[in-house]
């Protein structure tokens, strides 16, 4: 996929989200927008280059396109784990520069990067060197006591410095201790205005701005006062169809709104493979579950599926009987 393109599918991407965007997710999430740019949960360098886990980069080709992010901050490393993403065909390679979880952390990655950004800068341009595809990065305006309207913009600087061009920036601080991953995805403020202003101060470089952001139409908002892309990731994630069905249309100026009923029967040959696969029922539906949020038998819907998908012999049988419901 040329730059270029990819750039254009930026426009609007579902965030990586840990346990959720799974490829299953990714499957469904493509069926309700063929442009929208979607992202792997993160996948950490040692995993793949030590551990060896190659089964962590398995996606469908249907899903492009598909970017891989990384978590690690050992240069060396980091370009061993981006080319093998890159071989495995995905469309871009993300750093990790957002995850304040303590486990992330042990291993000096993830938002604490934030206080290290030559560091970044090393680590993109050996992941740079290593592939083809382009290399960007997704962090938050500063954490801790870092002043953002200082940090942000010097890590720009630094990082851009390096070669990275294209940037998803989380428009609140992490802090570090004392709040969960799931409070530092809420209690900080979101600074809106701070990332703007990067746009402004930064025009050569692609900014998408993430964090707290419900519908397309504040999406495309964004895209109007200036700023390239805009990521969603728990309203993507809860709402699929209210996110993606007109992202087409609406955000790329292509192809036409998307139908969720259509989807659910769209899934149902992925499904038959997952099972045939040794796969289970449930762990395709769970990503399911929001589909219907907000439309008559949306609850039954729901209530099928997590009562049934996960009892020995579910299949799409199961999925067409909760569909009937909010025929
Ligand atoms: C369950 C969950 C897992 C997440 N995992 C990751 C991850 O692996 N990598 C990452 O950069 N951000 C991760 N995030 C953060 C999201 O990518 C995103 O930045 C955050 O949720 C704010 O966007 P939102 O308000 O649109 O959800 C995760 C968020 C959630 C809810």
């Amino acid at each position: 996929m040329s730059p270029d393109s990819i750039r254009t599918s930026a426009r609007l991407s579902v965030a990586p989200m840990m346990d959720w965007t799974d490829r299953h997710c990714r499957y469904l999430h493509r069926l309700l927008s063929k442009e929208t740019l979607l992202y792997t949960e993160m996948v950490t360098s040692p995993a793949l280059v030590r551990g060896g886990a190659l089964h962590l980069l398995d996606y469908s080709p249907e899903e492009h396109p598909v970017a891989l992010q990384l978590g690690g901050s050992n240069p060396a490393e980091l370009a061993q784990a981006a080319k093998m993403g890159a071989d495995a065909g995905y469309d871009e390679i993300n750093l990790n520069v957002g995850c304040p979880s303590d486990r992330v952390q042990s291993g000096t990655f993830g938002a604490v990067l934030m206080k290290h950004p030559a560091l970044v800068a090393d680590c993109v341009k050996a992941m740079q060197d290593a592939v083809g595809v382009e290399v960007t990065v997704k962090c938050r305006i500063g954490v801790d006591e870092q002043t953002p309207e200082d940090v942000l913009p010097a890590f720009l600087e630094t990082v851009s410095g390096a070669g990275c061009n294209r940037f998803t920036i989380h428009a609140r601080k992490a802090w570090l201790q004392g709040l969960s991953p799931k409070e530092n995805r809420d209690i900080p403020p979101l600074d809106y205005p701070l990332v703007l202003r990067m746009k402004q101060a930064f025009p050569h470089l692609h900014l998408s701005i993430n964090g707290g952001i419900t519908s397309l139409q504040q999406a495309q908002e964004f895209l109007e006062a200036g700023l390239d892309g805009v990521m969603i990731g728990r309203a993507a994630y809860h709402q699929p169809a209210d996110i993606l069905c007109q992202a087409d249309p609406l955000i790329y100026g292509t192809g036409q709104a998307s139908d969720p009923m259509q989807a659910v029967q769209q899934m149902l040959p992925h499904i038959e493979a997952h099972l045939t696969g040794g796969g289970k029922l449930a762990q395709v539906t769970r990503h399911m579950m929001g589909l219907f949020a907000g439309r008559p038998g949306a609850r039954q819907w729901r209530r099928i599926l997590s009562e049934g998908a996960h009892l020995p012999g579910a299949g799409p049988a199961l999925v067409e009987q909760a569909l009937v419901q909010v025929a």
